[in-house]
């Protein structure tokens, strides 16, 4: 009989998704059952709210799974199975950086595209290098699940710096389009869909999308694209406006390559004017998030803890949260359950670079993911991949080699910076901004 329980540390307690990942975790405890749920952060303030109201969920409804949060490596790492991870460094203060410098030179400013990615990137590195760190050192046997962004330069780093290491890099980007497919076709959720995906990541394509039975749903998904992108309609009434206007955009995302269906974040890369005219340098997305979804962990959060339970909390499952969890469950008990992930090509994208971390679907077991192969990307895609891709490792050679002219080489090869000028003018800004947190170029 397999009686195992499972420890689970989320790194980045902190996170505005903590509270759905332990609300999943304590909805799957008969699939994936846990004897220790711990929390690690180097905000011990940040941290300790969300902790504090986590703490109540998990008694009230796991009273048997031990509860930890620390800001202690060692007390967090030691005795893990499995390692969520979720940091952002410089949290948002810094995200807030990243979009506003370049939008002020008239270039997209986003979180994890373009001269912002780029910033982002060089802080999450060591960042996301620590944790594995910590990992290997006190719970080798242990798998990292990692989220933090911007991911294709997280997972090229720890390709190439930590070769050997159990991290593997997601996103929850796909998982929301194909539950958005899902409800288009009248399924239930993504799990009722077979797909071929192919690219980088926050950069791929859909190939083909079917039922279970094997039924084609592309000309039923690409007529419904064609009009309205993902955009749910009523059902989307609760979305935030930005986030609305992304999955129309998708329309005219498509509408370049009516063959595949896309991911919402090639707006960026093939609409970028559209982009820059539509933002508020002074009012970005980070400032939404503050505004919204910030705001609402902590209030409620802060609710919970005045309160002392959380039995009618608001706090919700959601795709991002079953995501990870499904991705542990898949693990734990072998299930070679059909998932995407950014792991290196090594031929899955046959006409693509194999050291190229792209993102493809796996069979997901006992030995993490087995690559799917998804054949040749056509001349279109292969040309964005390979321009973008060499981006993402100039990026990860800058901070190997603390070099200013690879990230303005990086900056400059990136699709939405118009000219090498423009690149160096953000470069020479951001450059100071993130003193803290970058390696010293020269
Ligand atoms: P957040 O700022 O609310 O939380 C991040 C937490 O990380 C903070 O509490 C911060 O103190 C902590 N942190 C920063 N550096 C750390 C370090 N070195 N070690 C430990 N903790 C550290 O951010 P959020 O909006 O909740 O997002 C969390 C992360 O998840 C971000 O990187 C975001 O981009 C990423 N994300 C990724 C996906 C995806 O598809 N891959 C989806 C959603 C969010
Ligand atoms: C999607 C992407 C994530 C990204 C997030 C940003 O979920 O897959 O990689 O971090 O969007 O969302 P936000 O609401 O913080 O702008
Ligand atoms: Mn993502």
């Amino acid at each position: 009989m397999d009686d195992r329980k499972f420890s689970v540390l989320i790194a980045g307690g902190g996170s505005t998704y903590t509270p759905g990942i332990v609300l999943t975790l304590l909805d799957h405890l008969d699939k994936f059952p846990l004897r220790a749920l711990k929390f690690y952060d180097i905000d011990g303030d940040r941290q300790q709210k969300v902790a504090d109201a986590c703490e109540i969920l998990v008694k009230e409804r796991a009273p048997e799974v031990e509860f930890v949060s620390t800001t202690d490596p060692e007390t967090a790492f030691t005795d893990v199975d499995f390692v969520m991870a979720q940091i952002r460094v410089g949290k948002y203060a810094m995200r807030s950086v990243d979009e506003k410098i370049p939008l002020r030179h008239g270039v997209v400013g986003q979180e994890t595209t373009g001269p912002g990615g780029i910033a982002y990137g060089l802080r999450s590195i060591p960042g996301v290098i620590g944790l594995v760190d910590y990992m290997e050192k006190y719970s080798p046997n242990a798998w990292m699940l990692n989220y933090s962004n911007p991911a294709a330069i997280v997972a090229e780093a720890t390709r190439r710096l930590r070769p050997n290491s159990k991290i593997i890099n997601i996103c929850d980007m796909p998982i929301g389009i194909m539950d958005r497919m899902a409800a288009i076709v009248g399924l239930k959720d993504r799990n009722d869909l077979v797909f071929r995906y192919y690219g980088l990541n926050h950069f791929g394509w859909w190939t083909d999308v079917r039922d279970k039975t094997g039924k084609d749903l592309m000309p039923q998904l690409k007529e419904y694209v064609a009009q309205h992108g993902y955009w749910l309609g009523d059902a989307d009434k609760g979305t935030e406006a930005s986030w609305v206007s992304t999955f129309k955009k998708a329309a005219d995302v498509y509408a370049l390559d009516p063959s595949t269906l896309p991911n919402t974040y090639l707006k960026y890369y093939l609409y970028p004017q559209y982009v820059v005219e539509h933002a508020d340098p002074n009012y970005t997305r980070t400032d939404e998030v503050e505004a919204y979804r910030e705001k609402n962990v902590f209030t409620e959060c802060a609710r919970i803890k005045t309160a002392g339970t959380a039995k009618d909390t608001n706090f919700k499952s959601d795709d991002h949260a079953t995501y990870i969890v499904d991705l542990c469950t898949a693990i734990a008990y072998d299930t070679k359950q059909r998932m995407l992930a950014i792991i290196p090509n090594e031929g899955a994208i046959a006409n693509i670079d194999p050291e190229a971390m792209v993102e493809v679907p796996c069979l997901f077991g006992a030995n993490g993911p087995e690559r799917l192969a998804m054949g040749n990307a056509a001349t279109f895609q292969k040309g964005l991949i390979t321009e973008q891709n060499c981006v993402e490792k100039l990026v990860v050679d800058a901070y190997e080699q603390q070099s200013y002219t690879k990230l303005w080489e990086a900056m400059s090869l990136c699709k939405i910076v118009p000219d090498a000028k423009v690149a160096k003018d953000i470069l020479d800004e951001m450059i100071p901004a993130n003193q803290e947190y970058w390696p010293e170029l020269h």
